[in-house]
């Protein structure tokens, strides 16, 4: 195992000066809303739903739901397991999933599915990364952060392998670094 952090993708600064101004754009879109629910994605998102929360200038409340993917932790099978559902009634409410990075799209386009069986008034997604050249189902993504090549990152919630999760940046983990 390397010892060498993890090479820079997106650091600190253009993290915070994109959160702010998805924050900014979320806020003015759900201006006359209400309050909004963030569902975010545990564990991946919960930086980034932490950072993102507290810069909104609108009423919103938080929620969390955990998914699992069946099989190897780098490879996505596409089999996507609910593993904690919201706990509070999201039934005519308006909600944002929040989620670290769209892959393939199978959690995304899963989760979709699952929030809508709650019933809400509306459903956007909010993505901090799009690995642009891997979708393997088209997911209908609101509010996206950066969309970046097909690396495996780390960093900002994002793990490999449960490491480097509390990274403050996006850093790449290249194949020779895994184990
Ligand atoms: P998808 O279902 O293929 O879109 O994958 C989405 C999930 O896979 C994300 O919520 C992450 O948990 C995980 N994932 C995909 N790519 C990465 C990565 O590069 N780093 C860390 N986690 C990733
Ligand atoms: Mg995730």
């Amino acid at each position: 195992m390397s010892t060498t952090p993890p090479e820079v993708m997106i650091s600190e600064d253009e993290i915070r000066q994109r959160v702010n101004e998805l924050a900014e754009q979320i806020s003015g879109d759900y201006a006359d809303k209400g309050t909004i629910v963030l569902v975010g994605v545990l564990k991946g998102s919960f930086i980034f739903l932490a950072d993102l929360s507290r810069r909104l200038s609108i009423p919103r409340t938080i929620e969390f739901i955990a998914v699992s993917s069946y099989g190897n932790s780098s490879i996505q099978s596409g089999a996507v397991r609910l593993v904690m559902d919201v706990r509070g009634n999201i039934e005519g409410k308006h909600v944002l999933i929040v989620e670290d990075i769209v892959d393939t799209g199978h959690t995304l386009h899963y989760l979709i599915g699952m929030m809508a069986s709650h019933g809400p008034a509306s459903i956007k997604t909010c993505a901090l990364l799009h690995k642009t050249d891997s979708t393997q189902i088209d997911v209908p993504l609101d509010y996206v952060g950066f969309s970046i090549r097909d690396e495996w990152v780390v960093g900002y919630g994002l793990d490999y392998a449960e490491r480097d999760r509390t990274l403050p940046y996006i850093g790449i983990v290249h194949p020779d670094d895994r184990d």
